[in-house]
């Protein structure tokens, strides 16, 4: 019986180019097999699973024919809330068992990068069928096969991209590959719905390339006059991606194309988007007076399918309407993809992009992956995110590529972990960055508190003066309390949610004073603004509160810019909806971002936009420990010029 060498298929960048070739010459001869019906027993003995966690019907139905065409059996889960994911398992269980039931895995799964932790978990190959809005590697062979055979070959054709190229992931590894085979690509998105930066930034550092964006009005004229694509964007549209700056400008552009090869129409990918966008107005919609012009003439029209209305049923009976061969193409593709990994055996193949090595943060905290899709965000308690070092657009931060879901992550305060030193990030600090990197002392924050908060310093900085000794604390924790009381008709509705960490240690001092004053000891929790999505941290009662109803004191040390309230209300709404939100911090320092205003604040100082204000708090002490108090509040100026950096000479 044959082995299936261990070898995944999650992007189409796994599949070399001559691969690819490979794979449809095989293709080739299945289909001329099926036509002719002569039998195969290629995967004779070999077992197939597909796992879908998202609902498929090309896609696994081919699959599972293409390994019975080849003489293989297929087990199937295709409805993954039938199986034990619904009782919670995750994803890399899943598929380390079911790696011990079958020789090859097919699996579709809603969050990006998905198939990349199914493929570190299982002991056979993964075939990628769909990983949220990344890729669909399989669909771009079927895409490719057919406009190859339609058009005689792939190098030099125009294809015009059209509708939700953001959340399309066939549109995404089509790209890919149109780019490897020499295509050029004209993206015409629908309102908002433009390629991911993450996708462009890729194509141009490691294929410097690039594709030309244009509004559907443009590619109407770039086709002669083309108008039969309807759309309304929903948002303002985006010409010009790249400006200023952005280190892709200096790519030679994409010549405007003199004829159209292809049309490569997605639907609008509802179930990606919020509730409120699904509706998703006026859409693209395509009927047969596309084709009517000169530049359009031979263009064939494509898509992965299911279509909802971007397609005229009037186009079925145009032989320049392939989207029922694509589908037809997934059975011989699909067998030829299969073929194709047991004939490559144990060959060992290089990785196709070497790249960076990804980066072991050591030291905390470590970063989270931004993308709230990414699989790292749904399955933490075993996965931790890994990143690489990306190259910016940006030099005034550091651009880190989650290696999932291939997001980028920009950071401002990168820290050394060994000196417990902070810095601003900026393009001279990435020779410091790459050694602590290496030593695996880098550490890097979303704002300086955070820094502070983990116990990291400035670089540098410039003396300090005190603007609040522990006596002045005090008092101005009374006088809020007091306020609080006061404005509060009922004090058992109240609730104090404090910020960590000193907003948190503010909070319980607050709420001592409250119940003294009342007899009420409201309820109390933590908020952690970094703590992604289990922010809050009830502490009492310990089973947590219903803050529905409740008039919510969110308490922090310092207000300046107003994000961190921002995030702060944001996971308070996630959690509830509360009669009423009230802020009291302990210092307003001026400086503000957004329109939040405090209701209660301890003492206003005015201080310069590199100022640093550190409030600093005594612990309570433990058991047979004393501590001296040390609360204060000091003021110094940041010195934001860190050419030479200390902590790694
Ligand atoms: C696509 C998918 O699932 O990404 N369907 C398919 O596999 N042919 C496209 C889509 O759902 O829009």
């Amino acid at each position: 019986m044959a082995r299936m060498p261990k070898f995944d298929v999650v992007s189409i960048e796994d599949l070399a180019i001559e691969e690819i070739e490979r794979i449809f010459a095989l293709a080739d001869g299945f289909a001329d097999a099926l036509r002719e019906g002569r039998p195969c027993d290629l995967a004779a003995g070999l077992i197939m699973a597909t796992l879908f966690y998202e609902p498929s019907t090309r896609t696994r139905l081919s699959f599972e024919s293409a390994m019975h065409r080849l003489g293989g059996s297929v087990i199937s889960s295709a409805d993954m809330q039938a199986s034990s994911a619904a009782k919670g398992e995750t994803l890399a269980d899943t598929a380390r068992v079911v790696a011990a039931y079958a020789d090859l895995i097919v699996v579709r799964h809603p969050y990006d990068g998905a198939a990349r932790v199914a493929a570190e978990y299982a002991g056979v190959p993964i075939i990628n069928a769909g990983d949220g809005s990344r890729e669909h590697p399989t669909q771009t062979l079927c895409d490719l096969y057919i406009l190859r055979r339609k058009k005689g070959r792939l190098r030099g054709l125009t294809v015009a991209l059209c509708g939700d190229l953001k959340f399309g992931r066939t549109v995404h590894s089509l790209i890919y590959a149109l780019a490897r085979f020499g295509a050029n690509i004209v993206a015409a998105p629908f309102g908002g719905m433009d390629v991911p930066d993450y996708v462009l930034e890729r194509l141009a550092a490691e294929r410097n390339y690039r594709i030309s964006t244009v509004t559907v009005d443009e590619l109407k004229s770039q086709a002669g006059g083309l108008d039969a694509l309807y759309l309304t964007p929903s948002g303002p549209h985006q010409m010009a991606l790249f400006t200023g700056e952005n280190p892709l400008d200096k790519l030679p552009s994409a010549r405007p194309p003199t004829a159209l090869d292809a049309f490569y129409v997605t639907r609008l990918q509802r179930e990606r988007l919020a509730e409120k966008d699904r509706d998703g107005g006026a859409y693209v919609h395509f009927d047969a007076r596309a084709l009517r012009t000169s530049r359009a003439q031979q263009a064939v029209v494509m898509h992965p399918l299911p279509r909802t209305d971007e397609l005229a049923y009037e186009l079925d009976s145009d032989p320049r309407a392939v989207y029922f061969e694509q589908a037809a193409a997934g059975v011989p593709v699909r067998m030829a993809l299969i073929a194709w990994l047991l004939e490559r055996g144990q060959r060992a193949i290089a990785p196709l992009t070497a790249g960076e090595p990804p980066i072991r943060f050591k030291a905390e905290p470590t970063p989270r992956c931004a993308n709230p899709a990414c699989i790292t965000r749904h399955e933490s308690a075993y996965l931790r995110p890994r990143f690489r070092l990306a190259r910016s657009a940006n030099r005034a931060l550091l651009a880190l590529r989650c290696d999932y879901c291939e997001r980028e992550l920009r950071i401002e305060f990168v820290g050394h972990a060994k000196s417990h030193r902070y810095y601003r990030f900026d393009e001279s600090l990435y020779g410091y960055v790459r050694q602590w990197i290496d030593e695996g002392s880098l550490a890097v924050f979303e704002t300086v508190k955070q820094a502070e908060e983990g116990g990291y310093e400035p670089y540098r900085r410039g003396p300090q003066r005190e603007v609040m000794n522990a006596t002045e604390i005090a008092t101005a924790c009374v006088e809020i309390a007091a306020q609080i009381i006061a404005d509060v008709a009922d004090p058992t509705a109240l609730a104090l949610v404090g910020v960590v960490s000193r907003g948190a240690m503010l909070a319980i001092r607050m709420r001592e004073l409250i119940e003294r004053r009342t007899g009420v000891r409201p309820p109390f929790a933590a908020l952690d603004v970094y703590g992604g999505d289990a922010a809050i941290h009830p502490i009492e009662p310990a089973g947590g509160f219903d803050i529905d109803g409740r008039t919510i004191v969110l308490v922090d040390d310092v207000i300046n810019s107003g994000w961190t309230v921002q995030r702060a209300m944001t996971a308070l709404w996630r959690n509830g909806r509360p009669a009423a939100v009230k802020l009291a911090v302990l210092i307003d320092r001026g400086h503000r971002a957004l329109p939040i205003r405090p209701n209660y604040v301890g003492k206003r100082i005015p201080t310069a936009r590199g100022d640093r204000v550190r409030v600093r708090l005594t612990v309570p002490a433990g058991e047979g420990e004393a501590r001296r108090p040390v609360d204060r509040v000091v003021v110094y100026s940041m010195v934001d010029s860190m050419r030479e950096p200390e902590a790694a000479s």
